[in-house]
């Protein structure tokens, strides 16, 4: 008997890393989740361990191994990012199953190191990529399918996070975007043209990303900390076909039908209402049962990053301060 199929046998006893913004929604979801029994969770400031555990009848644990001790099949990281690799990489010793936020790690060096550590010990690893299963990107996938793509827009803009973490607008917001880029056109970015600036903060705050892919498409992502409400559009131009797509409001529409006295007509196509977090943690739970590959593999999460760290080292982004010094001189 397979491994997949023994441990079919039993809902999967999951744990969560870090329950902070993002890790108590994992908990929430995963508590609710057929083939799932949330068995923890591993968080060092204890009152929001104990607050989030006491609301989810499981264990609160300060640490991975406090996790790693409750006898789990496989964890949740939604610790710091700059936690990721040791925290999976404790997990994967222990032949645990790992979902690690995005972006994978800190460094390509250090996803690496996760991706090859899983492969050697025959766990499934995932990256959280959960723009993936909003059903808005799904339905514009699905429009775009056997499509030529021409190009691709993206804006994700917003206000400053509530409280900063140690990393920009790149790696906290246009990673997403450069994995939609990526999986939109079923090929790699090749070249990379990125602006950056830092009006407000230390790190970057703005930045305009210019890319093309191996496949010919022009990609660009428009992403901010300095606009005082969010929104995340996407756009795609094909050659028959331009499709629009609200990923807050989950409207997405398409323009089809191209006549030469330029009309054309438009529909709004039909999308799902599943939650994406909800479908991302069900992705989870059968590639470990299946022993398929995870929906978002640890190659795709490390050619995500790499291509953001890209962004941040061939920019000649200058801060906020030396830029009002050079106005004034
Ligand atoms: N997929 C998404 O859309 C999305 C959205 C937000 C955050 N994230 C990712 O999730 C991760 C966490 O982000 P967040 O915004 O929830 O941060 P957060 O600061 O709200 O939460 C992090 C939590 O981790 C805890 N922690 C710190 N050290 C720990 C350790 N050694 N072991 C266990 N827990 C520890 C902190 O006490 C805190 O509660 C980051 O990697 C981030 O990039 C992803």
């Amino acid at each position: 008997m397979t491994q997949a199929s023994t441990i079919n046998l039993r809902p999967l006893r999951v744990g969560v890393v870090g329950v902070g913004v993002m890790g108590s929604n994992h908990a929430r979801v995963l508590a609710g989740l057929p083939g799932a029994e949330l068995a923890g969770v591993a968080d060092p400031d204890a009152k929001q361990a104990e607050f989030v555990a006491r609301a989810l009848n499981c264990a609160a644990v300060p640490d991975i191994e406090g996790l790693l001790g409750l006898g789990v099949d496989a964890i949740t990281i939604a610790a710091p990012t700059h936690l990721h690799r040791e925290v999976a990489l404790a997990a994967i010793a222990r032949g645990v199953h790992v979902l690690v936020e995005k972006p994978i790690a800190s460094t390509v060096e250090e996803g690496r190191e996760i991706i090859d550590a899983a492969r050697h010990a025959g766990v499934t690893l995932m990256v959280g990529h959960v723009e993936r299963f909003n059903p808005a990107v799904e339905a514009i996938k699905d429009a775009i399918r056997g499509e030529d793509i021409l190009s691709i827009a993206i804006t994700r803009v917003g206000p400053f996070p509530p409280r900063m973490s140690n990393v920009g607008v790149v790696i906290d917001l246009a990673v997403h975007d450069i994995d939609l880029i990526r999986w939109f056109t079923d090929s790699d970015i090749i070249e990379v043209q990125p602006q950056l600036s830092s009006a407000v903060a230390e790190r970057e705050d703005i930045a305009l990303l210019q890319f093309r892919t191996a496949s010919g498409v022009l990609a660009h992502i428009n992403t901010n900390w300095l606009t005082p409400f969010k929104a995340r559009n996407v756009t795609v131009a094909t050659r028959r076909k331009y499709v629009m797509g609200d990923l807050l409001t989950r409207q997405v529409t398409e323009c089809f039908g191209f006549q030469p006295d330029g009309s054309y007509s438009m529909r709004h196509l039909s999308v799902g209402h599943a939650e994406p977090l909800r479908s991302e943690l069900l992705a989870f739970l059968q590639a470990i049962n299946t022993g398929t590959p995870p929906a978002v593999t640890g190659e795709q999460g490390v050619a995500s990053l790499e291509i953001a760290i890209q962004c941040l080292t061939t920019s000649s982004h200058q801060p906020a301060v030396a830029r009002r010094a050079s106005v004034v001189v």
